[in-house]
Order: C-alpha cells, then sequence, then structure tokens
C-alpha cells in the first residue's frame, strides 16, 4: 500500500461579503448574538455571475498552480459537494473547465465531513497503485438553499471552495497517517436539505413525485450536542491509534461551525486556543468546503508549514463525523 502526500493548495471564495450587521436589515438578528454565539462576523454570498463550478474551478487551478502541477497530470478529481449546479454532477464540469482530459471526476456528498471522506477515499485509489495524482475539492454553495426568513440557520452559512492536490508516495511519507469515518442515519432528521413531497398525478393511477428540496433545516441543540461529544471521542480513538500525544500537534483543523465547539475540543485535549485554526469570523460555515479552505489560508500566511501536523474532523448532516491525522508536504508559500 502507497501512501498519499499532500501538496498542495488552493481556495477561492465569492466577492460580495455580508457583514453580521448587514444581515440583521433581511432577518431580525444582530451582531452581538451571532459573534457570541457562534463567532461568525461574516459571509461569503456567491452572486448571479458565481457558481459552485465557477468557485471549485478556481479553487483547483489554484492548488494545481501552488503544486506545480499541469491539469492533464490528473488522475482524479473528487468533488465534496451537497449544493451542486447539477444533481448529475458537477465535477466533471470542473474537469471540463480545467482541461484535466485523464482525470475521472465524481461528486461525494457527505455534508461538512464531505472534504475528509473525499479525501480518505482518494487516498484508497492512490493507495492501490492504480492513480497517482488527484484533487480532492470542498465546495459548498449553501446560500442556495437556506430560508433567509429563519434567522437560526440563514446566519450560519456561507459559500465557498478550496482544494487540496495529493499525490502517491512510499507508505513512510504518507501525509494520512490514520483515520476515522462515522455515520448515524437514525439522527439523520437534526440536519436535512431533504427533498419535498410534491407530486402530480401523471396518468390514471400513476402519481409521479416532483423534484425539488426544502431549505435547509436544523436542530441546532442537537447537532451541538453531537458535535461536541463525537468529535472528541472520535479524535481520541485516532490519537490512540496512531500512538499520537495532543501535545504532538501543531495545529487542531476543526470543521467550522461555531467557535464554541472549537474552544470545547481543544480544552478537551488541553490544546492552546492559539494552536486551533479558525476563520468563522470571515467565511461562517462553508460546509464541505470549512476544512480546506481554512488549510489554505494557514498554508499561504505560514502558519502551517511543511512538516506540521494536523488534526482535522468534520461533522456535520447524515449525521455523519471523521477524523484524520494529517500532515502537510506541500511546498514553502
Ligand atoms: O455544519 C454542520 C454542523 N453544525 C453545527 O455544528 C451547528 C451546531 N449548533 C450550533 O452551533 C448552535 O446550536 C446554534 C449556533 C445553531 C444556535 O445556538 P444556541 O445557543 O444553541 O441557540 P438556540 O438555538 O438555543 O437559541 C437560543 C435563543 C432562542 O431564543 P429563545 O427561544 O430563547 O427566546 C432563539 O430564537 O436565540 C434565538 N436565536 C437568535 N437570536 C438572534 C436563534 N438564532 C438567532 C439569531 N439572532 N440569528
Amino acid at each position: 500500500m502507497q501512501g498519499m502526500a499532500l501538496v498542495g493548495c488552493g481556495s477561492a471564495v465569492p466577492a460580495a461579503s455580508v457583514t453580521n450587521q448587514q444581515l440583521s436589515a433581511r432577518v431580525d438578528t444582530n451582531d452581538d448574538w451571532i459573534r457570541s454565539r457562534t463567532g461568525i462576523g461574516a459571509r461569503r454570498i456567491a452572486g448571479p455571475l458565481e457558481s459552485l463550478t465557477t468557485l471549485a474551478t478556481r479553487a483547483a487551478q489554484a492548488a494545481l498552480d501552488h503544486a506545480g502541477w499541469r491539469a492533464e497530470d490528473l488522475d482524479l478529481i473528487l468533488l465534496a459537494t451537497s449544493s451542486p449546479d447539477d444533481l448529475f454532477g458537477t465535477a466533471p464540469r470542473v474537469q471540463g473547465a480545467l482541461g484535466a482530459s485523464r482525470a475521472v471526476a465524481f461528486d461525494l456528498t457527505a455534508a461538512c465531513s464531505g472534504f475528509l471522506f473525499s479525501l480518505i477515499t482518494a487516498a484508497q485509489y492512490l493507495g492501490s497503485g492504480s492513480m497517482r495524482r488527484a484533487l480532492v475539492i470542498g465546495a459548498d454553495q449553501l446560500s442556495r438553499w437556506v430560508d433567509w426568513d429563519d434567522r437560526r440557520t440563514c446566519v450560519l452559512f456561507g459559500d465557498g471552495a478550496a482544494a487540496v492536490a495529493v499525490e502517491a508516495c512510499p507508505a513512510a511519507e504518507t501525509g494520512l497517517l490514520g483515520f476515522r469515518m462515522r455515520s448515524d442515519g437514525s439522527r439523520n432528521a437534526c440536519l436535512t436539505l431533504a427533498q419535498t413531497d410534491g407530486h402530480e398525478l401523471l396518468l390514471d393511477g400513476i402519481t409521479a413525485q416532483c423534484g425539488g428540496f426544502a431549505p435547509i433545516q436544523m436542530n441546532g441543540q442537537e447537532v451541538y450536542k453531537f458535535a461536541v461529544r463525537e468529535v472528541p471521542a472520535i479524535l481520541a480513538d485516532l490519537l490512540e491509534g496512531t500512538g499520537t500525544a495532543a501535545a504532538e500537534l501543531d495545529w487542531l483543523l476543526l470543521h467550522q461551525a461555531n467557535q464554541r465547539i472549537l474552544d470545547a475540543v481543544a480544552d478537551r485535549f488541553a490544546v492552546p486556543h492559539s494552536r486551533v485554526l479558525s476563520n468563522l469570523a470571515h467565511y461562517g460555515n462553508t460546509s464541505a468546503a470549512t476544512i480546506p479552505l481554512m488549510l489554505d489560508e494557514a498554508v499561504r500566511d505560514g502558519r502551517v508549514r511543511p512538516g506540521h501536523l494536523l488534526a482535522s474532523s468534520g461533522f456535520g448532516a447524515g449525521l455523519s463525523w471523521g477524523a484524520a491525522l494529517l500532515r502537510w508536504g506541500g511546498p514553502e508559500p
């Protein structure tokens, strides 16, 4: 079994930033509530000339450039998203836009766990020796799917895309030192973006369902309790399984949903808050994009350096959650 090196990253966010203050003109909320309960200060919202495809393609191209690769070098493009431009798949659009003519491209849906699940999936292809170079993209445009009159959810989410370039390498040099993945569909109703139940009488005795999705619905308190219980548990299991002490970690790279969740996880492992990566203040929760978006920012500003060890965890709808122990292997910024 080969290893997988993380050798480049890139990101793209929409041009428009909406602050909490601005949002309070649209829905009954305020900056103080949003900041104190979530840590969010602003979020990016994709406009009419932007799309999941354009954001994901920009992020992917930036990751290719960072790794020093050409698009034709790619064997695989995995796009983690829950908000595709096309339910048949958005990854092939990205592949076409990049000109990655040799790559197979497909979507993977696991909500906010999607990026980590995709990274781990890519590692299986690279590990088996069947592929050498892949791009793993996390991208979401949940502003399409929020109810702008529901203050409990609309203030949380933003749009964005980010990508990581990964390459097969000798097992001893792997950047994926261990992982865990979990699902619990019995708690699915806690967080949904579900098919609506519209239907149409097609023929006598035959009724067909109509396509369409209801806006995001979330039981925030249940999801919060799930996160502060399961994320420390899966990380503890991963650290124990890989023989890693929390003190060895350079960074905690968690899904960006709520600053209080980040702080609670850090406290559980006695990781100083200065070692917890957070960009919630600028982007809110960009779902599948949060982890690579945060990684790209921290790589480019020099916080995450080659050889650094990161414990990462994604969690959210499904319910789904996962964790990975990563060693950054990309170039200096
Ligand atoms: O990415 C997937 C993973 N997602 C998560 O991990 C999210 C987990 N959940 C959370 O982060 C938190 O539960 C929220 C941030 C969503 C909510 O925070 P909370 O402390 O659990 O608030 P709450 O839902 O218990 O609401 C408390 C109060 C309510 O008022 P009453 O009923 O006590 O009078 C809400 O109506 O806050 C009110 N409220 C708001 N007030 C102003 C809820 N949303 C807002 C708002 N602005 N935007």
